[in-house]
């Protein structure tokens, strides 16, 4: 059977039951003795507007699956799929057009522009996108509308954060993917930062997918899928996800 064929059987044009359909999917950096294999054999489904947490121990392979998921990088075997659509084998245009239309980023580092406001830098996005959200709406999404005309080093680093997730719901995206975001915060800063990424899937309904290294945080999701050497090796449903403010840890 052809991806093709397996495509047409598992997603009826326009119902998209599955929003990612990953099957084998490898990643190899490099070549020859040096090469790494970062991935060896995923398979994963990911379905519309539910919130996944990615656990697993450092250079399990969590960013390399999660780049793959936003159309940063080409797997170099095996078959990704986003509704249909041969993601796996997208062109660069193609990628470009992914990247630009379907998904939202949220880094480690949050990558604001210095000599903008928190509006400013969201409001870049919201000039470019197809069909923002208002900048001030986005913003508040997040709980910073008083922080608006503040500049990033005015910003705790739970702010800036937080300013990033604005900037990449704007343009609402259907998907978020936020490598560690609460990687360089501490405790009580993160929970204000999960809180925010947990309250945008559920009133938007993104699909999204957070890595953590804090098994604790895996109590916010739908689903949390643990990584180890390259593979998923453990996927649990939590019955009842709980709201990241209730999370102790
Ligand atoms: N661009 C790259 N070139 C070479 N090796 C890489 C690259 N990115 C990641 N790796 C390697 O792939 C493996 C998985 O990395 P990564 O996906 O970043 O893991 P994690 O995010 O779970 O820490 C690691 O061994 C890492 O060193
Ligand atoms: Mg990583």
């Amino acid at each position: 059977m052809t991806t093709a064929d397996l495509a047409a059987q598992t997603m009826p044009a326009g119902t998209g039951a599955h929003a990612f359909e990953v099957r084998g999917l490898c990643k190899t950096y490099g070549s020859g003795p040096s090469a790494v294999q970062a991935l060896v054999g995923v398979d994963l489904d990911l379905h519309p507007g539910e919130l996944v947490v990615l656990l697993g121990a450092s250079g399990s392979g969590k960013s390399t699956l999660l780049n793959l998921l936003g159309g940063l990088d080409s797997p170099t075997a095996g078959t990704l799929r986003y509704r249909g659509w041969n993601l796996g084998q997208a062109d660069e245009a193609g990628l470009t057009r992914y990247r630009r239309d379907v998904v939202g980023f949220v880094f480690q580092f949050y990558n604001l522009i210095p000599s903008l406001t928190a509006r400013e830098n969201v409001a870049l996005i919201t000039e470019i996108a197809r069909h923002p959200m208002p900048t001030a709406e986005a913003l508040e999404l997040v709980g910073l509308t008083p922080r608006a005309e503040h500049f990033p080093a005015q910003l705790s680093g739970g702010e800036q954060q937080r300013v990033a997730i604005a900037r990449a719901i704007a343009k609402r995206p259907e998907v978020l993917l936020c490598d560690e975001p609460t990687g360089a915060l501490d405790v009580k800063t993160g929970i204000t930062v999960l809180s925010a990424v947990q309250r945008i899937n559920r009133e938007l309904g993104t699909l999204t997918v957070v890595i953590t290294h804090n098994a604790i945080l895996a109590e916010m999701a739908d689903r949390v899928f643990t990584l180890s050497d390259g593979h998923i090796h453990h996927a649990r449903t939590n019955a009842d996800p709980k709201p990241v403010e209730t999370l102790a840890w």
